[in-house]
This record gives structure tokens, sequence and C-alpha cells, in this order.
């Protein structure tokens, strides 16, 4: 493996220059601000590789995930390999959020940001931006920082585009985590993709590119997730259950490819019941 090839946290610019590759679908106007060049040759090369349609398909997640938290309004979104993503710039200015990724991701994202506020590309926000990587011993200190920066408050907890990239073990460690954090009504929002797609087309592309592309790191396992883990969790309710084809009929997206091409990525909205 070269310097050549994709790291983990450079996914995060990939996924904002899809999103910024069609703003009336994603409804996000700020993430061309992260457009650079190595990233466009990425995102050239996987569209070609991969799949044409991950612009469409990453433009609807962003669009329902916006949605969902606008409509269940949360006094705190918490993202959890928040990458380049734009909520807090999206959303309401009264939300509190809480930005974590790796520590490369969130120091780099707060220094662009505040550039970016000076600049006047950006209006001002309540951020908090904590560096942790999932794979490693988190729970006790992350915890204690959350729950004083959340307090009581509602909240959401947001996590997109990650789960491919954890192990099962660090998976349900998270989602206990966010058990430990929440309090009966919040919700967590999750993507991830389902079993089934490992016999598609698409993903045997996917696998392809990632493992002559990317830098896997010893925690990666390429993931997918069953319905199951989300319909049995005995402290969440599953109330939400989306797919790319269910959001492109809302939204008028056309669908190019025949289904065996398509990445199809579902998204689960949660609601803590205990
Ligand atoms: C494809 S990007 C998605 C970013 C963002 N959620 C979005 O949708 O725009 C994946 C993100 O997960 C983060 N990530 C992957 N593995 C991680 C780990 N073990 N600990 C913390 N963050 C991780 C990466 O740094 C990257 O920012």
């Amino acid at each position: 493996m070269s310097n050549l090839n994709i790291q983990i946290h450079e996914t995060a610019f990939v996924t904002s220059t899809f999103r910024s590759q069609n703003e009336d679908l994603s409804k996000d106007m700020y993430a061309k601000l992260w457009k650079n060049p190595r990233t466009t040759i990425w995102v050239e090369k996987y569209l070609d590789q991969v799949c044409s349609e991950e612009v469409s398909a990453h433009c609807l997640r962003n669009r329902f995930f916006l949605e969902e938290i606008e409509r269940l309004q949360p006094e705190v979104l918490i993202n959890f390999g928040s990458g380049f993503s734009m909520y807090p710039f999206l959303l309401s200015d009264d939300i509190i959020h809480i930005e974590i990724d790796k520590e490369e991701v969130v120091s780099y994202k707060e220094k662009k940001i505040k550039e970016f506020q000076k600049e006047g590309k950006l209006p001002e926000r309540n951020i908090h931006f904590i560096g942790v990587d999932f794979s490693q011993d988190y729970v006790h200190i992350l915890l204690e920082k959350l729950l004083l920066l959340k307090g009581k408050k509602s909240s959401f907890i947001l996590i997109e585009g990650v789960l491919f990239f954890l192990s099962k073990k660090d998976t349900e460690k998270l989602f206990e985590f966010f058990s430990r954090l929440q309090e009966k009504g919040d919700y967590i929002g999750s993507a991830s993709f389902q079993n089934e797609l490992k016999a598609s087309k698409a993903f045997e592309k996917l696998l392809d590119f990632c493992n002559k592309e990317m830098v896997k790191t010893e925690a990666s396992d390429w993931q997918t997730v069953e319905d199951i883990f989300y319909k049995e969790n005995a402290n969440y309710d599953l109330i939400n259950h989306q797919d790319y084809f269910s959001l492109s009929k809302k939204h008028s997206n056309t669908i190019k490819l025949e289904k065996d091409l398509i990445l199809n990525e579902n998204f689960y909205i949660l609601k803590k019941i205990v």
C-alpha cells in the first residue's frame, strides 16, 4: 500500500463531494467547501469503477437525515463519524452540535470551519468537536464529556457512512454506549448495508475498489448489518426504515441502473423506549 491509497478518514471528503454534485437533491449548499483535487480524482474513479448512482444515493441520504432531524427537533445532535458533513449549518441555529470522529478529522474540520466563518462562507454555530477512535477504549472518558455537554437535553445520534468500516463488536459497543447516553424519547439515525447486498455485482465492485484502493484498518471488515440488529434492540424501537429506492420515489429521483448494479443503503430511525 502506498500513500496514494485512500485513508479511511479521506472517505469523508468523497462523501461531501458526492453531496455537492446535486445540491437540489442533497439540500447541502456547503458540501462544496470540502472539494479538493485529490478527492475529485477518487470520486471520478469511484463513480466509474463502482457505481455511477452514488451521487444520488449520498444526496438522498443527506436529505433524509436532514429532514428527519428537522422534524424531530432534538436539542442536541451528536454525529458519530461526522466527517465533513454540514448539518450544523443546514439546521436552525438553536441546536447544540457535537461532532465526533478521528482526531485528525475533527481538528482539521474545526480549523477549516473557523477559516470559512472568518471569510463569511459559513454562519456561526454552537459546535463541539471530539476526537475518538471507535476501535479503541473510549467509553468512560467520552461518556463523561458527552453527559457534561448534553445534560438532560433531548438528543439525536447520527451514525452514517461509518458502520461499513467498523467491526461487529465495535458496532455493538457503540449502540450500547448510545443507550447509556440517551434518555427515553431520544433518537438514533443510522445507515448501513444489508447482508443480501453482498451477492450483488455492485458490492463485488465496491469490495474490489476498497481492497485495491483503500488503506484497510485492522478493525475494518467491510461490515453489513441486518434489519434484526435494529429491530431487536431491547432499548429502542425501529420507527422508520427507508432505502435508496424508497427515497428515490419520495424525491422523484430517476433510477438509471438495474438493481444489481446499485449499492442500496438502508436508513433507520430508532426511538429510545426505556
Ligand atoms: C464515509 S465517511 C462518512 C462521514 C460522515 N458521516 C458523512 O456521512 O458525511 C466515514 C467517516 O467515519 C470515520 N471513521 C471510520 N472509522 C472510524 C473509527 N474507528 N473511529 C472514528 N471514526 C471513524 C472516518 O474518519 C470518516 O470521517
